[in-house]
């Protein structure tokens, strides 16, 4: 089976409908051309027929963007595939997305549809949507919550009518990864073995935390296409994370042995652009773009990152693109960061001023939480400098002779 993991960044469309994540046409556009570069495979643009503001972003993302494929989401209605797909026009590589829910609890109380309804719903939008654009997606909607094999009789019809791409969401982020893989696998087994050309994609929200979890777990069973966001932003909880997903391969490619078109290094720059964009960042604990995720403030662990990075770190911050300042000095660092921080500032410490240093800058730190290059100078200056109130004796010229 092939390994190459094709990257559907989501973070226009699913990601922009988080709270506070709103983005203007001019906005998508900057960010869709930073994910093309970033290497991503498909950029979800937005969901045409939902506003003019939409519609106008998918279009001109579609216009901007001649590399990635640029997806455009629909229900299965007539009105909302013509307008996606008449959004996508000037595409050069056009995909409209379709998805219709398959659980029970969506065809009661959402849809007040029969299961018979639902699967010709399906095989009409997608016979439709094909006849507009030669690439269809389907999404089962809260696929893990619906029953197999439904599940299964939908995602057929859809591959009947000319859907090659089948997405099974996790839609309200329930599944476990243990489950979500074996379902992932069935899919695979009733129906990629008949449809060998067909690709399984994984759409993973984080409600319980286990979004990219999920994802690995899909991947490992067969998905070949990942639906993410920049940051994990997206409804709720959010979506699975893209840099995540993406390093978890890079990291533990022994048992993630699975390549991805991604520029690793472009990682942080989109994290921070994106951030900029929407006006908040991630917190600071983020794996891979947080502030802290390459900061070390422990006397322990420094001394060993300064030993040798490895210690404790399982990729370097360039390998991301993060900045390459690891040593956070803080009431918990050692003598080794602080001296190697006066060092890089122009001021090598002797054992002896070190130690009278060290003294002073743990009684600091002890009422600051983080000590600023300022403060150190701060304090050499001050153990430098005669004491206010004392007079200063005058400097004599070393040939008075005195
Ligand atoms: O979470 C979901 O089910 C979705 C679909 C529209 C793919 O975002
Ligand atoms: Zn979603």
């Amino acid at each position: 089976m092939n390994t190459r993991i094709a990257i559907f960044d989501t973070t226009l469309r699913d990601g922009e409908q988080a709270p506070g994540c709103s983005m203007t046409v001019e906005e998508k556009v900057r960010l869709a051309a930073q994910l093309e570069e970033l290497g991503v495979d498909v950029i979800e643009a937005g969901f045409p027929i939902a506003s003019e503001g939409d519609c106008a972003a998918v279009r001109a993302v579609a216009e901007r963007c001649q590399r990635a494929t640029v997806a455009a989401l629909c229900r299965t209605t007539e009105q909302d595939i013509v307008c996606a797909a008449e959004a996508l026009s000037r595409a050069a590589r056009p995909r409209l997305h379709i998805f219709l829910a398959t659980s029970d609890i969506h065809l009661e109380y959402k849809l007040r549809k029969s299961r018979a309804e639902v699967v010709n719903m399906a095989q009409r939008g997608v016979r439709l949507a094909r006849a507009l654009v030669e690439e269809v997606e389907f999404s089962a909607e809260d696929a893990t919550r619906s029953e197999v094999d439904f599940l299964c009789e939908v995602l057929e019809a859809a591959i009947a009518e000319g859907a090659s791409i089948i997405n099974i969401p996790d839609t309200v982020g329930y599944a476990l990864p243990t489950e979500y893989g074996r379902l992932i696998r069935t899919v695979r087994e009733r129906l990629g073995r008949r449809h060998p050309h067909i690709t399984i994609s994984a759409h993973c929200h984080n409600d319980l935390g286990l979004a990219v979890a999920n994802s690995l777990a899909a991947i490992e069973a067969g998905a070949r296409q990942v639906e993410c966001t920049v940051n994990g932003i997206g409804e709720r909880a959010g979506n699975a994370a893209l840099e995540e997903i993406v390093m978890a391969c890079v990291v533990r490619a022994d048992r993630l042995p699975f390549e991805t078109g991604i520029r690793t290094p472009l990682l942080y720059p989109t994290s921070q652009m994106l951030s900029e964009i929407i006006g908040f960042s991630v917190q600071p604990n983020k794996a891979i773009v947080g502030r802290n995720a390459f900061a070390h403030e422990a006397g322990i662990h420094q001394h060993g990152v300064l030993s040798n990075p490895l210690c404790y770190e399982i990729m370097t911050p360039e390998s991301v693109g993060a900045p390459v300042d690891r040593i956070v000095l803080g009431k918990h660092s050692g003598r080794h960061a602080l001296a190697q921080r006066y060092a890089e500032l122009g001021h090598p410490l002797a054992p002896a001023e070190l130690e009278a240093i060290y003294k002073k800058f743990i009684r600091l730190a002890d009422r600051k939480k983080k000590i600023y290059d300022q403060d150190l100078l701060a304090l050499l200056h001050a153990r430098t400098s005669a004491p206010r109130n004392e007079p200063t004796r005058p400097t004599v010229p070393h040939w008075s002779g005195a």
